[in-house]
């Protein structure tokens, strides 16, 4: 006996609801050859069959229902999901304007023709769908979410932030992404803030699971509208006065548990905060009232911070006089005590804001964990147990051929005593494939398929991109080169810490990869050819072990971007300024000292001026080379790559560009952009980031 469609359907439907969408499709494959005319079979069978991605035969099966019955709204929005997904947006929108006709308040397919314009960068008439969604369904908190996404793309601010506010205020698990929301916010400028935005970035700071160190700027700016950290700001010597008003402020902000995870897990990169902190070091090396006053964690909170800048602060004769002298009693004190107190701890939380704690002798004393601050505890990891292991792990490493350029081996040097960058998390999120993960880096692009994942990172210092690629690409088995073994190690040891192990580090020179044997999928090289003495045959030598089809991405410096980096290379190059620790610290303070109107002005807007081994990257390199869009595409030319578009685009880029070229929708016209370049000279502040593709046909 035969079952009905109806009840076939019914044991279908659970099956979905059970996950069990392959048995699922084998009945509802059955009733369609049954019963052809059952179109609800139909539309089902075209739902599950997208879900298992199998798009060409689920755009077949969409087809049937809408076709057999024309006027179910639901079966346009599953068609329209399909033409989505199959990147044929025009389609998509097409069918979702059938369902929205069949059904005006059907908030689905609102939201849905919202998403099919926002991937054609569509971003007003995206908004514009949102919000009728929004009408229809106004508790969904990620039509509010995307609402914003797409109102900050068409740079309206106080539009985008209302619409955050209502995301976010629905959504108290942290389940929608604030990344973008706060990476522009980091790019606001604002005097005040609003309760409801202070609690968001403090909750977001004390995530574990993701990297924050990208976001310091937004809670620098917040911590700054609060009058606790004007005081500490303003204060001539942080912390002067003993009592009063200021003081009960300065020590507010000291205790302030977001300023506290900003020192622990980023760079304070901020002018107004290095003097604050400089001061404040000072004083806490000098008084012992303040030392003994001031918490604990505050106290260890500020000495990673001074590791994470690599102690790039300045400091004066009189106050290494005074840091060697506390560091002999500790060391004294350290030996003498089984059970160091608070006594020895504070003093040798003092010195480690001037000097790593690796090297003080009878440090092993308080290695044991211990209850008193946890902080301490992690503080001791990152800054003598993690250097230690570095240390043990550089003998791990493989070569890859020999360093025999002159430059490279220069280059290596400069790398050995400063890796870069130091960072200390990645975020911790479902791995994409590798198509879905272009699909968000080039936006509004054609699709890429591309099934295997070979990754090469060339160029991977202290392992950051590596190991994110291999965290975050789905299958991937990435091979990370770089000529610097400090660096390797750092990357090495950051991924046995987040057991990662698709990823394989190796000693080497790209100029000495030509020999290998292997072709990649895709290849990564971001900040590294422009440190090459010939940067085209560092392309040649990686764009020639792509397989063709293969994706590369690539970062180099923009000449526009860096005149204040030239102007300051300049400076040291004349004035023969050696690239030593004490020479960086001076020369910093020079840059520290220049008025809005100097050259040197723009570099305290900039990342990597705020740590030792960034700032020596920044403005000591020996070797740079700088570029315009039009000698780039040259470039890509000569080793035969085509070029798919710019990324990591800031938002309110991407929104200048398209007012100013709406007829280039795939935002691919290099000639564009470098007429936006010219106009906006520091769009590519921190480089030109892009991708490019070898075509299929080209001889490998
Ligand atoms: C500024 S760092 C960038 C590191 C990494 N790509 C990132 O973005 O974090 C430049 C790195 O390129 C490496 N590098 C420079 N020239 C190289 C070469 N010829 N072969 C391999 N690595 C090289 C350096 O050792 C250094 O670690």
């Amino acid at each position: 006996m035969t079952a009905e469609p109806g009840e076939l359907l019914d044991q279908a439907l659970r099956l979905c609801q059970a996950g069990a969408l392959k048995q699922a499709e084998q009945i509802y494959r059955r009733i369609v050859v049954s019963h052809p005319e059952a179109t609800d079979a139909w539309n089902m069978l075209a739902v599950v069959l997208y879900e298992l991605g199998e798009l060409e035969e689920a755009a077949y099966a969409a087809l049937q229902a809408t076709e057999r019955r024309p006027r179910i709204a639901p079966y346009w929005l599953s068609r329209g999901n399909i033409e989505m997904a199959r990147h044929q947006q025009g389609e998509a929108q097409a069918s979702f304007k059938r369902a929205i006709a069949l059904e005006p308040a059907f908030a689905e397919a609102h939201y849905r023709l919202g998403m099919s314009y926002h991937r054609d960068c569509r971003f007003g008439d995206a908004a514009a769908a949102y919000r009728d969604a929004l009408r229809f369904a106004p508790s969904v908190p990620e039509i509010s979410w995307r609402l914003g996404e797409a109102l900050l793309s068409e740079s309206d601010a106080g539009a985008a932030m209302r619409a955050f506010q209502d995301a976010f205020a629905q959504d108290p698990h942290g389940v929608l992404d604030r990344r973008g929301c706060f990476d522009w916010m980091g790019r606001m400028q604002f005097d005040s803030l609003p309760e409801f935005w202070h609690a968001e970035i403090l909750r977001f700071f004390q995530r574990e699971d993701l990297n924050r160190a990208p976001f310091v700027r937004v809670a620098l700016k917040a911590l700054k509208t609060k009058r606790s950290f004007r005081a500490l700001l303003e204060s001539p010597t942080s912390t002067d006065s003993a009592s009063g008003p200021d003081a009960r402020n300065v020590t507010a902000a000291l205790g302030d548990p977001l300023f506290h995870a900003v020192l622990r897990e980023g760079l304070i990169a901020d002018a107004d905060f290095e003097f604050s902190l400089t001061r404040l070091r000072a004083r806490l090396l000098f008084d012992t009232v303040l030392r003994a006053q001031v918490s604990l964690d505050f106290l260890c909170a500020f000495a990673l911070q001074c590791f994470n800048n690599e102690f790039v602060y300045a400091q004066n004769e009189r106050e290494q006089d005074e840091v060697d002298r506390l560091l002999r009693s500790t060391e004294s004190e350290l030996g003498a005590l089984s059970t160091p107190d608070e006594g020895v701890i504070r003093p040798l939380l003092t010195v480690a804001c001037y000097r790593s704690l690796d090297g003080v002798r009878g440090i092993e004393a308080v290695l044991e964990p211990r209850q008193t601050s946890s902080l301490l505890d992690l503080l001791l990891q990152r800054t003598v147990v993690e250097v230690r292991e570095e240390r043990s792990l550089r003998r791990t490493i493989s070569g890859i051929g020999a360093i025999a350029d002159t430059v490279s081996h220069a280059v290596r040097g400069m790398y050995e005593q400063n890796p870069y960058p130091r960072w200390f998390a990645v975020d911790r999120e479902p791995a994409l494939f590798l198509s879905e993960w272009l699909e968000r880096e080039l936006p509004a692009q054609l699709p890429i398929a591309t099934a295997s994942t070979r990754i090469l990172v060339a160029g991977c210092g202290t392992g950051q991109d590596a190991i994110w690629l291999a965290t975050h690409i789905r299958n991937s088995k990435v091979l990370a080169v770089d000529l610097s073994l400090s660096s390797l190690s750092y990357a090495q040891r950051m991924a046995r810490k987040l057991d990662v192990r698709n990823v394989e580090f190796r000693h080497g020179d790209i100029l000495s990869l030509a020999g290998l044997s292997e072709r990649f999928d895709m290849i990564a090289s971001t900040g590294v050819l422009h440190h090459m003495r010939e940067p085209q045959k560092g392309l040649l030598a990686i764009a020639g072990l792509l397989r063709p089809g293969g994706l590369m991405k690539l970062g180099l410096y923009s000449a526009r971007a860096r005149v204040s980096v030239s102007a300051a290379r300049r400076l040291i190059s004349e004035q023969q300024i050696a690239s030593t620790e004490a020479a960086i610290r001076e020369f910093r303070q020079h840059v520290l000292g220049a008025d809005s109107s100097s050259a040197l002005w723009e570099l305290r807007y900039s990342l990597d001026f705020y740590s030792m081994s960034m700032c020596r990257d920044l403005l000591f390199h020996l070797e740079e080379h700088q570029y315009g869009l039009p000698e780039i595409a040259v470039m890509l030319q000569q080793a035969e790559l085509t070029f798919l578009g710019l990324s990591e685009l800031p938002q309110d880029a991407v929104a200048a560009y398209r007012r100013m070229f709406p007829e280039d929708r795939l935002m691919t016209n290099m000639t564009n952009w470098d007429a936006f370049e010219a106009r906006y000279p520091d769009t590519f502040s921190n480089m030109f980031l892009f991708w490019c593709r070898k075509p299929d046909h080209a001889a490998h």
